[in-house]
């Protein structure tokens, strides 16, 4: 039996002081235990985060890392750093990081690598463009980054990922996919982690859809029998709407 996760992901949204105020105002979140809970802030507001999270039952996760653990790498922020604040998730290979700030497999690969050896949780994305999926490609290009991206892990990893298939199209456009055609992805992405590993490693791997959930349409994606959770940007600023949406999974 997998636990769904809801992960909101803020992006670059919210200074330290809105984040907990936003923290402080979550109700339901606070209380379940039959959802995971996890909220990705921007960098500068994690310690903050991390510290009045304790004791609550939500996990704070960061939006990127770098795999180095230190070095000549100016802006950058490293899985020990990350470790060091009590951070416990980390999304990769965002499809925005992948398309403005050039991630590729190769990358997303080796953060997932990183996050592993600093006892991180890696939520890896993955997902197609509107026009891969008029070309019919949506299989072929999310098969490819979900096998870049775990390569080289061992079982017990990859039971511990949370893959979000998040198709770019549904991003912050309204138009989320259907929950039929998000549960065949999903679907075929668990049947390649069956083939890659085994039937036991795809039954606990957790996969999450993201793009355009909504309080008001998460409840038909996580019907299906493949999605295990939401990962949602714009519907998770609000402490309401966050609440709302840990509810409906429940
Ligand atoms: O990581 C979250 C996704 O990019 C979805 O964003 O819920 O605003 O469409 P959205």
């Amino acid at each position: 039996m997998r636990k769904p996760v809801i992960a909101g992901n803020w992006k670059m949204h919210k200074t330290s002081a809105e984040a907990l105020a936003f923290f402080r105002a979550l109700k339901a979140a606070k209380e379940t235990t039959d959802v995971e809970t996890v909220i990705c802030a921007p960098f500068t507001a994690l310690p903050a985060l991390v510290e009045a999270a304790k004791d609550s039952g939500i996990g704070i996760g960061a939006q990127n890392m770098h795999w180095e653990e230190k070095g000549a790498f100016t802006g950058e922020i490293s899985p020990v750093m990350l470790k060091d604040l009590g951070v416990q998730y980390v999304i990769l290979g965002h499809s925005e990081r992948r398309s403005y700030f050039a991630e590729t497999d190769e990358t997303v690969n080796k953060k997932v690598h990183a996050a592993f050896a600093h006892d991180l949780i890696p939520i890896v994305c993955v997902g197609e463009t509107l026009e891969e999926r008029e070309a019919g490609q949506t299989k072929q290009v999310v098969g490819q980054q979900v096998e870049k991206a775990l390569a080289g892990l061992s079982s017990e990893q990859v039971k511990r990922v949370i893959i979000a298939y998040e198709p770019v199209w549904a991003i912050g456009s309204g138009k989320a996919s259907t929950a039929d055609d998000a549960q065949e992805v999903i679907g075929f992405i668990r049947k390649m982690v069956a083939n890659q590993y085994d039937q036991q490693v795809a039954n606990e791997v957790r996969v999450q859809y993201g793009g355009s959930v909504k309080p008001d349409n998460i409840g038909a994606f996580l019907d299906q029998p493949d999605i295990d959770g939401a990962l949602v940007g714009g519907a998770s600023l609000e402490p309401e709407s966050f609440d709302r949406l840990v509810t409906a999974s429940v």
